[in-house]
């Protein structure tokens, strides 16, 4: 059969949930130097003999609007969750169930990281399942990953279930 080589990844989620802080773990780059992203930034990287080109988007709510123009090019989503800021989970459901409503992405995989899982205050993966409406998922290859983006755990864990499914 035709085997894919590259991978579109759609990198979302509310702001300061860890996108970047993700995307620099998965390109080898300081987290440290992570900075709120302005827009988007888009980078490409080798992972699993794949070509990953990531869509590292704002998650500020200005810059919304752009994240529909690269569904087309998305063959994978990670949704960042910020898991020590539950005051936040309503509004992360809110964007999470607007973006899987889009055509376009109704067959793509999504990887739901329950992103800073370093921090003591930090909801568990059972009570963040709880509080938000993730798909079933018998309905799309779906995913809930812990993780530390700061300490560099269960991401790769994250993308390797991810990059097995496109
Ligand atoms: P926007 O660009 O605003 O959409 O933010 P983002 O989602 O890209 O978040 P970013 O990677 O910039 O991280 C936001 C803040 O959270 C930074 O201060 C990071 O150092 C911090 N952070 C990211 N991941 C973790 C984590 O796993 N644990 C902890 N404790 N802090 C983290």
């Amino acid at each position: 059969g035709l085997v894919k080589t590259k991978v579109g990844l759609l990198i979302v989620g509310l702001s300061n949930s860890g996108k970047s802080t993700i995307v620099a773990r998965l390109t080898k780059e300081p987290v440290e130097d992570v900075a709120p992203t302005v827009g988007f930034a888009v980078e490409t990287t080798k992972m699993e003999g794949l070509s990953v080109t990531m869509f590292d988007m704002s998650g500020n709510q200005k810059y919304f609007t752009l994240w529909q123009h690269y569904y087309k090019d998305t063959t994978a989503i990670m949704f960042v969750l910020d898991a020590a800021d539950p005051h936040r989970f309503a509004e992360a459901d809110a964007v999470l169930q607007e973006l899987l409503k889009a055509d376009q992405l109704k067959r793509v995989p999504l990887l739901f990281m329950c992103n800073k899982m370093d921090l003591v205050s930090a909801a568990q993966p059972a009570d963040v399942a709880a509080a938000l409406h993730l798909p079933a998922s018998s309905a799309r290859a779906f995913q809930l990953q812990s993780c530390s983006a700061l300490h560099g755990s269960g991401i790769r864990e994250g993308m390797q279930w991810l990059l097995g499914q496109v």
